[in-house]
């Protein structure tokens, strides 16, 4: 047996920063571009003192159980609903995340996807390259305007308000919700000209934008959701939108994901849908990297991570 600690890292990380952890411990990275089968990671877990997931990685109780050496685990992620923290932290193992160095790329996307949708960029690319843009015509493509719009920000933490901040440069008003009042999220959807969700997937926001939510919003309206596809309702929201009940959803993230190419939702009009790529900047992804790799360091060595994950009261 080796006399490093072993370490498994579920994909290959853009930047070097896993050379730092090869250079300390003995590491195993999957070569695959699809996820290690959850076979392979209980294969492993026996053996493990330290695991570097990604959100595709489903670390729940059974997995921490199989890895009675393990201390630490490192989600290289924001959010870390495919992690049972609860789990984790009854074991004594602390958790990683890495929160602010992806806030301001994944709101840069949000915008994105909000003019996307709201001024029909997919459609307008694919009718150029259709061949059928025949002449300038007063009536063609129109849109709606992000600026000066009402636009509901749903969670209002981190990248909620580097979205709010850029939204005021568009002249926007800005309506946010809280938890403690939850007829505040019923005046937002009802106000909104679009809604962004930007609220971490927990017990309580799985579902949070279904049937009742997407009634609440305006015809008119836009949904766009960077946050986790199981906030929103994917029947729910595909039967808004055949019933032309919604102006338009741009998603970057979708329930199920990936989104198999045959998905029922992808026939729904008015619908821009991106592979989840908010934080994919070759800067951003680096500086994730770097940090999933630090709160492993330092898990193993017995130090607080520098960017620990503490359990939510529910
Ligand atoms: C996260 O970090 O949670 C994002 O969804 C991926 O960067």
């Amino acid at each position: 047996m080796s006399a490093q600690p072993r370490v498994f890292v579920t994909r290959r990380l853009p930047g070097d920063a896993l050379d730092r952890l090869a250079a300390e411990h003995d590491v195993e990275v999957w070569p695959e571009r699809v996820p290690p089968p959850r076979d392979e990671l209980m294969r492993r877990a026996p053996e493990l003192e330290g695991l570097l997931s990604l959100l595709t990685d489903p670390v729940d109780a059974e997995l921490i159980e199989a890895g009675p050496r393990l201390r630490a685990i490192s989600n290289y992620a924001v959010g870390v609903d495919n992690v049972d923290v609860e789990a984790a932290t009854a074991r004594g193992i602390p958790v990683g995340n890495t929160p602010d160095v992806l806030t301001e790329s994944t709101a840069d996307l949000a915008l994105a996807l909000m003019l996307g949708i709201a001024r029909r960029l997919a459609e307008g690319e694919a009718f150029v390259r259709a061949g059928e843009w025949v002449t300038w015509e007063p009536g063609l493509m129109l849109g709606r305007d992000l600026h000066g719009a009402t636009v509901g920000i749903v969670g209002y933490g981190r990248i909620g308000k580097a979205v709010g901040r850029r939204l005021e440069g568009f002249g926007c008003d800005v309506l946010t919700n809280t938890r403690a009042d939850p007829a505040s999220l019923d005046e937002l959807l009802e106000r909104s000209d679009f809604v962004t969700v930007h609220c971490p997937l927990t017990p309580q926001t799985r579902g949070l934008i279904g049937e009742d939510a997407l009634r609440r919003m305006k015809p008119t309206a836009y949904l766009v959701n960077t946050a986790r596809g199981p906030i929103v309702d994917t029947n729910a929201l595909a039967r808004a939108l055949h019933a032309g009940e919604l102006a338009g959803a741009a998603l970057d993230v979708t329930d199920p994901e990936p989104l198999p190419g045959d998905h029922p939702l992808l026939e729904a009009p008015n619908l821009l849908v991106v592979p989840h790529i908010g934080s994919a900047t070759h800067a951003t992804r680096e500086r994730m990297a770097d940090m999933a790799v630090n709160n492993l360091l330092a898990g193993l060595a017995g130090r607080p991570m520098p960017h620990q994950v503490t359990l939510q009261a529910p």
